[in-house]
């Protein structure tokens, strides 16, 4: 099937502008960006970017069908990177519900949707069992799907317990579980490329830059240090800390069994690199 319009629900987000840029950059596709009305008036700079390079920007009203579906006209591809509410607690269901049920309506071909994360087993943590729910809605709409996970930001690879002003590592768990991780200069190229492969119609796409154990990323940060770290390892977590509980779980369940790196015809930026980037920013 050939696609010629993409759009991108949240395309001014922080995953999502990274996804749109990857589309205008590739140049294949007419791209739209949907933004919420309530923004309309604001001066937001990444909408301004995105325009001028060639993005058309259409404000919506989710709740409201009729104006969602004329937004989805000519649609083929509608990739969502909405997130989910976290001060309203609106989850990643309810947000994209209305989305998904005015793509069909509007006959879009393809629905993309806000997983670009870490598979994990189901139960494992409400935010995936949730986005899990939302699948589960997408498969029994009759639309076409690919799910893309690609892991842990590398450029938010902190957040897996690397403190990099202490030199500490502290871990969730044993420090040996594989955690998949990819640059945000690689993810949106991944889902370009993936509508050109029959294998992604109603399917998933696994990928990651690095797919390595804690202890092997901290490998590479001593080596960039040049020193040795302190290290934590099996690091309680701490209820009040929501994010807390998901890196917990994405560090014990992340589910990554095979990748389909090889489908692609690049390849990622390695790890080490965006590590040093990393390191420079807080050395100053
Ligand atoms: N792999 C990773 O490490 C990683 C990291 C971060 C996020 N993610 C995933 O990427 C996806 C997007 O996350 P993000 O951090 O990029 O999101 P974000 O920047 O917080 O939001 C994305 C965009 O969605 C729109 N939006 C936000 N809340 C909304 C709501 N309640 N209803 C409708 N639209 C809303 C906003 O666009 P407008 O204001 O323009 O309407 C916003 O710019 C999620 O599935 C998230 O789990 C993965």
């Amino acid at each position: 099937m050939s696609f010629e319009t993409v759009t991108i629900a949240g395309g001014t987000g922080k995953v999502g502008h990274f996804i749109a840029e990857a589309f205008l950059e590739d140049g294949s596709y007419r791209i739209k960006i949907l933004r919420r009305k309530s923004n309309e008036e604001d001066s937001n700079e990444m909408a301004r970017s995105l325009a001028s390079k060639g993005a058309e920007i259409v404000y919506v009203d989710y709740y409201k069908k009729d104006d969602l579906v004329k937004a989805l006209q000519g649609t083929d591809v509608l990739i969502s990177a909405l997130n989910m509410d976290f001060v309203g607690g609106a989850s990643y269901y309810d947000v994209q519900t209305p989305l998904l049920n005015a793509a069909k309506d509007a006959s879009v071909k393809r629905f993309i949707p806000s997983e670009f994360g870490v598979k994990m087993k189901y139960r494992a943590n409400p935010l995936t069992d949730n986005k899990k729910l939302f699948r589960d809605s997408v498969e029994k709409s009759g639309l076409e799907y690919t799910y893309i996970y690609f892991g842990v930001l590398q450029e938010e690879i902190f957040l897996c317990g690397f403190d990099i002003e202490k030199k500490k590592a502290t871990f969730f768990g044993d420090g040996s579980k594989k955690i998949p991780t990819t640059s945000f200069s690689d993810f949106g190229k991944y889902i370009v490329e993936s509508l050109r492969m029959p294998e992604a119609r109603n399917s998933e796409i696994t990928v990651a830059g690095a797919n390595m154990s804690p202890f092997e990323y901290l490998e590479i940060f001593e080596k960039v240090t040049g020193s040795k770290w302190e290290v934590v390892v099996n690091r309680k977590v701490v209820d009040v800390i929501f994010l807390d509980r998901f890196m917990a779980a994405v560090a014990q369940e992340a589910e990554f069994e095979k990748l389909d790196n090889d489908k692609f015809s690049f390849a990622p930026r390695p790890v080490s690199e965006v590590i040093e980037e990393l390191v420079n920013q807080v050395s100053g």
